[in-house]
């Protein structure tokens, strides 16, 4: 083997190294929020080009919306259903089913033109806490809980983000006035949010053996938020890793090529 060639080994190595890189960084999450805000970067499982969701850890979050974020904050766009289908939760679908009916969906108008209340269904949409935002922000000091189905999506550096305000409450530093009604959050931009601290330690019972701290509610509550976000991301990251495959197949017979029909043309 010859320099040259060698040399054009090492450029196509290098290309097809650039390519997988550049591939890499794209599927890389955005960059953190500038200002004072505090983001704690935390290792989520669900990151990355192989990243996917931990199904217990989906279940957990699930239970901490369920009895403490619920009361305040809607998913609307996700439906009882998704919580026993694959690559989510995967809660058994009986225990969906119990979870539905424990709602009330208005349904009708029946035979007398009537609305009409009965127990949710697998194939209904999360019942949202408050009728509309006006009755929302009445119920909350006039801020409006928003909701929180794509939530993870909508902020910058979302999953580090929710994690860190979730975790951010702290008392005000002295030289801080704080308006009525708001509380000191290290991750919240202007550092005053009208939502009140929802976590305590110990206050929601797991049974899987994790501790039950604040930071353990935080974190699987913002995994499952992201899974509400993003619940084909698992497929993606596999059509990902197909694609890349792909790339360096093509990078590869095109490398072939060329050496082809550089030889043929030194002759
Ligand atoms: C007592 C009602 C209440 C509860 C319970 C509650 N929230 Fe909130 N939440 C609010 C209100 C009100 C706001 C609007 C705050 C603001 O704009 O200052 C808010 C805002 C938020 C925001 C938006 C923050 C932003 O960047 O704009 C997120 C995310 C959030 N809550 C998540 C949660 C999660 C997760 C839980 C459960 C662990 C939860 N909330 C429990 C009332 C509540």
């Amino acid at each position: 083997m010859d320099s040259l060639d060698t040399l054009a080994r090492w450029r196509t190595a290098q290309i097809a190294g650039v390519l997988v890189i550049a591939l890499l960084a794209l599927a890389a999450p955005l960059r953190a929020a500038e200002d004072d805000q505090i983001i704690r970067k935390e290792a989520w499982s669900f990151t990355g080009p192989f990243g996917i969701y931990d199904r217990a850890q989906l279940q957990r979050g699930f239970l901490v919306y369920q009895e403490v974020c619920a009361s305040c904050h809607g998913m609307h766009y996700l439906h009882y259903r998704n919580l026993s289908e694959a690559g989510g939760p995967e809660f058994p679908e009986a225990a969906a089913k119990v979870v539905a009916a424990s709602v009330e969906v208005e349904d009708g108008p029946d035979d007398q033109g009537e609305m009409y209340m009965r127990p949710g269904r697998l194939s209904d949409a999360f019942v949202s806490p408050f009728q509309n935002d006006q009755e929302a922000r009445v119920a909350n000091n006039g801020a409006l809980p928003p909701d929180l189905s794509l939530m993870a999506k909508a902020r910058p550096d979302g999953v580090n983000y929710l994690y860190s305000m979730l975790t951010g409450y702290a008392d005000a530093p002295a030289d801080v006035s704080m308006a009525e009604g708001m509380y000191y959050n290290t991750a919240f931009a202007g550092h005053q949010i009208a939502m009140p601290p929802p976590l305590f330690d110990d206050s929601i019972e797991y049974t899987d053996g994790t501790p039950p701290t604040i930071d353990n509610y935080a974190k699987d509550v913002t995994a499952f938020m992201m899974w509400a976000a993003e619940p084909k991301l698992e497929e993606r990251h596999r059509v990902g890793f197909r694609v890349m495959i792909y790339l360096i197949i093509v990078a590869g017979l095109l490398y072939v090529a060329k050496r082809r029909v550089w030889s043929r043309g030194a002759h």
